[in-house]
């Protein structure tokens, strides 16, 4: 019998880099896989690639010069090698479509976050005709058989729940770039954390831009984010689970006991609360004014014991007074966040905010960005150092970058511990191990195993 011919002699190599959110993280493994079975392998190197895919971002401008600056690097590349391939994919590809073809006559490929998984015939179509470009931007369900084998560890995972987003908050780009909110089948999204916990995966983390209204399609079923949570939860193998970004609206009661009830289920919510001003909350769109933010919060710590919530802030909205400022400070101090994301409002073109005038000089977002940087980081240090003694469970993630003399993983909370690794535990990472709390700093917390 003849083997068959499977050494991939000069197998053809793409080089990834991927902006933005864990969506996007995602997106990259599929394309990766996908790209994989049509005879591609990863390279780490620009100078080797047959192809070149950046997986954008537009949710503010400095995402997109970022990219920017990345294509004109490579201008030199592709003049040299006019065999390379480059590929924009992800959601500048999805905005600015055809237009960033101008700016960038060098690239080959504008693919949408809705046809990343035609990604390979596109690039095969672009090779053999090599005087054409192509400009692929609809929405289309993407449909992937996902090779499971790729994820950013061995013991966690990304999966994707509901895709797009229909809230069209006025300062967001998301909703034009991702498309209309549509939830995937219950039985396909537990299939597939199936096939994950069988390859080893112990954690997953369920995705969504407002996860938690997850299964709109499927609510005569009787399905919601509640019901997929305990699915996917009693899956063999399947020891934590988590999901970002909730939407404070849409976080019912019903979801929140099945996170205070179901032990894999871990106690952490990402509900971005924006700003602490319901003038601005109204301007935003958001849906919400801070009383209802409020609610839920006291809500999530009734239903969901040590619960800890993390935020996101945009400071310098349009019209944003230095009294809404301190409304939003005033709310982090009172709510006490685990964890915030703050960012300096950033105009997209195209969305309803884009129109209003943006009003608050570039230093002054600066200034209250510090400002609340600074109350976030005074409340880490001291909830980190009050968890002194405390014993916790982490999830072992591996050697920590820092110091490999030691050990990183995660709590139930998403807090990073770090701690010493001795010889007999050699091989725990993906387990769990208790630790006892023993020093910490406002990012990370140090603890000692317990025997
Ligand atoms: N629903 C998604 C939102 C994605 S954008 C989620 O909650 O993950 C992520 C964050 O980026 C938003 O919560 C918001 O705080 C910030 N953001 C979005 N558009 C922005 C803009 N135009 N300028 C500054 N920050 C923005
Ligand atoms: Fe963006 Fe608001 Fe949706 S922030 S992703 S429009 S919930």
């Amino acid at each position: 019998m003849n083997p068959s011919p499977m050494i991939l002699v000069g197998a053809r190599k793409v080089f990834f880099e991927t902006f933005g959110c864990q969506m996007n993280v995602l997106d990259t493994e599929l394309m990766i896989g996908a790209l994989q079975v049509a005879g591609y392998e990863v390279t780490a190197h620009l100078d080797d690639a047959d192809l070149i895919v950046y997986n954008t971002c537009s949710v503010r401008l400095q995402a997109e010069n970022k990219v920017m600056s990345r294509l004109g690097q490579i201008r030199s590349l592709k003049a040299a090698r006019p065999d390379l391939v480059i590929a924009v994919v992800g959601c500048m590809a999805q905005k600015d479509g055809a237009a960033l073809k101008k700016s960038a006559p060098h690239v080959d490929l504008v693919v949408g976050p809705g046809e990343i998984d035609h990604l390979p015939s596109l690039v095969r179509r672009v090779e053999s005709r090599s005087d054409e470009s192509l400009v692929a931007t609809e929405f289309k369900p993407v449909q992937f058989q996902r090779d499971v084998t790729l994820r950013p560890s061995r013991y966690q995972a990304y999966v994707s729940v509901i895709r797009g987003c229909d809230v069209y908050c006025t300062f967001c780009i998301v909703p034009y770039t991702r498309g209309r909110e549509v939830s995937r089948r219950p039985e396909q999204i537990t299939e597939e954390v199936r096939r994950l916990a069988e390859d080893g995966c112990r954690e997953v983390t369920l995705l969504g831009q407002t996860v938690d209204h997850y299964g709109k399609e499927f609510r005569r079923e009787g399905v919601h984010l509640g019901t997929l949570l305990e699915s996917v939860s009693g899956i063999d193998g399947i020891e934590r689970v988590r999901f970002v970004t909730s939407h404070p609206k849409y976080l019912s009661d019903d979801i929140l006991r099945s996170v205070g009830d179901i032990e894999e289920v871990c106690e952490y919510l990402h509900m971005p609360v924006q700003s602490g001003s319901d003038r601005v909350l109204r301007s935003m769109r958001r849906r919400y004014d801070t009383g209802q933010y409020l609610e839920r919060v006291a809500r999530a710590r009734e239903l969901v014991p040590n619960v800890r919530i993390a935020s996101d802030f945009i400071v310098g909205f349009p019209g944003e007074t230095e009294e809404d400022f301190l409304k939003t400070a005033d709310l982090m101090e009172r709510v006490e966040f685990s964890q915030a994301f703050i960012f300096k409002y950033s105009p997209r073109p195209g969305t309803p905010a884009a129109d209003m005038e943006d009003d608050v000089p570039l230093e002054e977002k600066k200034r209250r960005n510090q400002h609340l940087l600074k109350l976030q980081d005074r409340f880490q240090r001291k909830r980190n150092e009050s968890m002194r003694g405390e014993v916790v469970e982490v999830l072992v993630e591996g050697v920590s970058r820092r110091d490999p003399a030691k050990w990183t993983g995660r709590t139930r909370g998403n807090e990073i511990v770090v701690f010493d690794r001795v010889e007999k535990n050699s091989s725990i990472e993906g387990s769990r191990v208790q630790l006892r709390i023993v020093d910490s700093t406002a990012l990370t917390l140090f603890g000692e195993a317990l025997s």
